[in-house]
């Protein structure tokens, strides 16, 4: 399964991705990886271990939509066409039509909170100050709102009284790198079906 992964910051999802990989129990490639931070540690990753990567700029774009064109280009350029995936891990940024009318269906998303609950940039500081008691993170298709869209697979964590974003942000984190491979490996082995807002997991090999 041919992939890019869109970054913005320390990029340990992508880390989870490149070492299920090397593993041999994630059958994908990573063909790009893109950055609209300059600084983003995710591409420290790719250099070590020589994938290729972009550093794409959104302030060097006048909309979000020519941003989104320039990255559709740089996307398909290498390699992720129809076949292929594209994962937002830790990507913080919301894409438009342009790009996802480039890729129906085939962006993906992983969030620190069960969503509905808690979208946004803070999300396990969220759920933590609201006192709930168990939160997580969620793999979704992307639609144009911000974490929104068809859940694909959700994983939870406990949360205690007094633990606040700080305690449970690694939890989550853990969990995270956990089902964001697993989503990948599910799309590329056609396991997921989106039926309305629903996404089934199919029976492997029917
Ligand atoms: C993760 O918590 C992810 O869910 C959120 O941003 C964080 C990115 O972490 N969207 P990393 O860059 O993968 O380490």
């Amino acid at each position: 399964l041919p992939i890019a992964v869109l970054v913005s910051g320390s990029g340990s999802n992508l880390q989870s991705i490149i070492d299920r990989i090397e593993e041999g129990v994630l059958d994908a490639e990573i063909k790009l990886i893109v950055s609209n931070k300059a600084r983003a540690y995710g591409i420290e990753r790719a250099k070590k271990h020589g994938i290729p990567y972009k550093v794409l700029l959104h302030t060097d774009f006048r909309s979000r939509e020519d941003f989104d064109s320039a990255l559709v280009e740089c996307i398909t350029d290498a390699g992720v066409g129809e076949d292929g995936l594209v994962v937002m891990a830790g990507f913080m940024r919301i894409v438009t039509s342009v790009f996802l009318g480039a890729f129906e269906n085939r962006v993906i998303n992983i969030h620190p909170a069960l969503l509905p609950s808690f979208p946004g940039v803070h999300g396990q500081a969220d759920a933590a100050d609201y006192g709930v008691k168990i939160s997580g993170c969620t793999v979704h298709f992307v639609d144009e709102q911000m974490d929104h869209g068809p859940v694909i697979v959700q994983g939870a964590v406990p949360c205690q009284a007094g633990e606040d974003g700080d305690v449970l942000g690694p939890r989550i984190l853990k969990l995270e790198h956990r089902v964001l491979p697993q989503a990948i490996q599910w799309f590329g082995e056609g396991r997921l079906k989106i039926e309305g807002r629903h996404v089934e997991l199919r029976v492997a090999g029917r």
